[in-house]
């Protein structure tokens, strides 16, 4: 305790990622992060097609929507991501982001996205290039900077990640733009203050989360971490 000198500065919001949640106890498994102090209710939408897996879609979204007063970020692992935006919009996602590798028009996607009154995401893999995002940073609310390749829960944080942040902030600073970053993929306990430091806004986790005796108490200490003593 010594090294804090008592002003605590939050570095990064916590967004549960219900993926690794039981899903016959969503309600529940949202009541507890609510608890434990989440910022967001991050929801993983596949297609099995733009990743190898299934996972869920509207009518969860829709479910959800009623039960929690946290926003909803709907994060769309699909091909053709444009044709659902408004409906996921609809549904109650507060936040709905596309991948920039699924998405050839993503400026006017963005735009939809934000017609229906959501805030407008762009999720970018590991392997490509930040370069590719860098013209939709000004129309872009938030990028989902993935930190493994999307479709699963409880992958292994790939560590390039750090470096791909820090030149992501620096983008964002020297365009003047307003665009947080959201980190997915791979983070707990042991490298959630390095993602937060690094410079993400947002740290989405499944595993770290609800792989725990207590998602609530796991929120808990993963916001500890991301909060720096100046
Ligand atoms: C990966 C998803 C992530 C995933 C994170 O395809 O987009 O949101 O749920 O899971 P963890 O935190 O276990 O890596
Ligand atoms: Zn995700």
């Amino acid at each position: 305790m010594s090294e804090r000198s008592g002003i605590k500065s939050v570095m990064a919001e916590i967004a549960p990622s219900i993926l690794a949640a039981d899903f016959a106890r969503l309600g529940e498994a949202v009541e507890a992060v609510e608890r434990g102090g989440a910022a967001i209710i991050h929801v993983d939408v596949m297609d099995g097609h733009f990743v190898p897996n299934i996972t869920m879609g509207l009518p969860i979204v829709r479910s959800l929507a009623r039960v929690t007063r946290l926003p909803l970020d709907a994060h769309l692992m699909i091909a053709e991501p444009a044709r659902y935006v408004a409906q996921f919009a609809e549904a109650g996602a507060r936040m709905v982001s596309v991948h920039v590798e699924a998405e050839t028009h993503l400026h006017r996607t963005l735009m939809e996205i934000k017609r229906h009154g959501a805030l407008a995401g762009v999720a970018i893999n590991p392997a490509t290039p930040l370069v590719l995002l860098e013209e939709a940073l000004p129309y872009a609310d938030y990028v989902v900077l993935m930190a493994v390749n999307p479709g699963f829960s409880g992958q292994a944080f790939i560590p390039t990640t750090i470096d791909k942040l820090r030149r992501l902030r620096r983008m964002i600073v020297e365009r003047r733009v307003a665009t947080r970053i959201e980190v997915d993929g791979g983070i707990e306990l042991e490298n959630a203050a390095e993602v937060a430091a690094a410079g993400a806004d947002i740290i989405v986790a499944a595993t770290a989360v609800f792989d725990s005796a207590d998602p609530a108490e796991a929120v808990r200490k993963l916001r500890e971490a991301a909060v720096q003593w100046v």
